[in-house]
């Protein structure tokens, strides 16, 4: 059975994603701010705190994988994390946003990998033009998420029989942008750029980047 695994699905592109692909397909949504419901047959929902590890080893896919499923995770939830200069960072903040935006992931790969035995696995993650050249304010956010795509990467070489899609979205209209438009410009020199990008409508929308992501993974 096809099974999509979802991280971050209350808001932004990951509640586009889920709210779409789950009225077909078996969608296992995994965030923060859901009940856990496993009681669904194609829509279970499991509650966990990314940025705490504790919580990301105790997700159990056993009851839901299958040796013979053929799989696509998402890897989704991500943040920005406080916008500011290096030398501001308090310890707890940076070790939140690394485990949110890279370190999870790969428990949660790595699970997946353990389960489903004949690799009939799509790897997809959401990856950022922040992820490729420096932008000031972003360092944790640039930093994590260039981790994440070089990580998705290897396992293209690893896993050859794997499917690994970096897919960059551009800019979406989400919480996410919103709250980069909230940024101090001192920390953020370039937030009246991205002031613009909603005040001109260039933003994209999140059903653009739904229809765009069905297309690539032939949903
Ligand atoms: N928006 C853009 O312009 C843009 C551009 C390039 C790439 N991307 C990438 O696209 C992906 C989605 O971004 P978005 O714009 O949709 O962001 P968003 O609106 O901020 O949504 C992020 C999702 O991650 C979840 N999340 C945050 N912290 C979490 C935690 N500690 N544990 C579990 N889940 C958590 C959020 O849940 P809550 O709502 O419950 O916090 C939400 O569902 C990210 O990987 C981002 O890097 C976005």
């Amino acid at each position: 059975m096809k099974k999509i695994i979802i991280t971050g699905m209350t808001s932004g592109i990951g509640k586009a994603l889920y709210d779409e692909f789950s009225k077909t397909y078996f969608l296992i949504g995994i965030s923060n701010d859901v009940k856990n419901d496993l009681s669904k047959d194609t829509k279970v929902k499991i509650r966990c705190n990314l940025t705490d590890l504790d919580q990301v080893k105790k997700i159990n896919f056993r009851r839901i994988l299958k040796s013979e499923d053929k799989v696509i995770f998402i890897n989704n939830a991500a943040s920005i994390g406080n916008v500011k200069m290096v030398g501001s960072f308090k310890i707890n903040e940076l070790v939140k946003i690394t485990n949110l935006n890279f370190i999870s992931s790969i428990i949660i790969i790595q699970k997946i990998i353990s389960s489903v035995k004949n690799k009939n696995i799509t790897f997809f993650n959401m990856t950022t033009g922040a992820a490729n050249h420096p932008i000031r304010g972003w360092s944790l956010y640039c930093s994590t998420k260039a981790a994440s795509k070089m990580f998705f990467e290897v396992i293209r070489e690893e896993f050859p029989e794997i499917n690994v899609i970096n897919f960059d979205p551009g800019i979406v209209d989400t919480g996410m942008q919103k709250k980069i438009r909230t940024s101090d410009k001192s920390h953020f020199p370039d937030v009246d750029k991205f002031k613009k990008y909603k005040n001109n409508n260039q933003l994209k929308s999140v059903s653009e980047i739904t229809n765009e992501i069905k297309q690539i993974l032939k949903l």
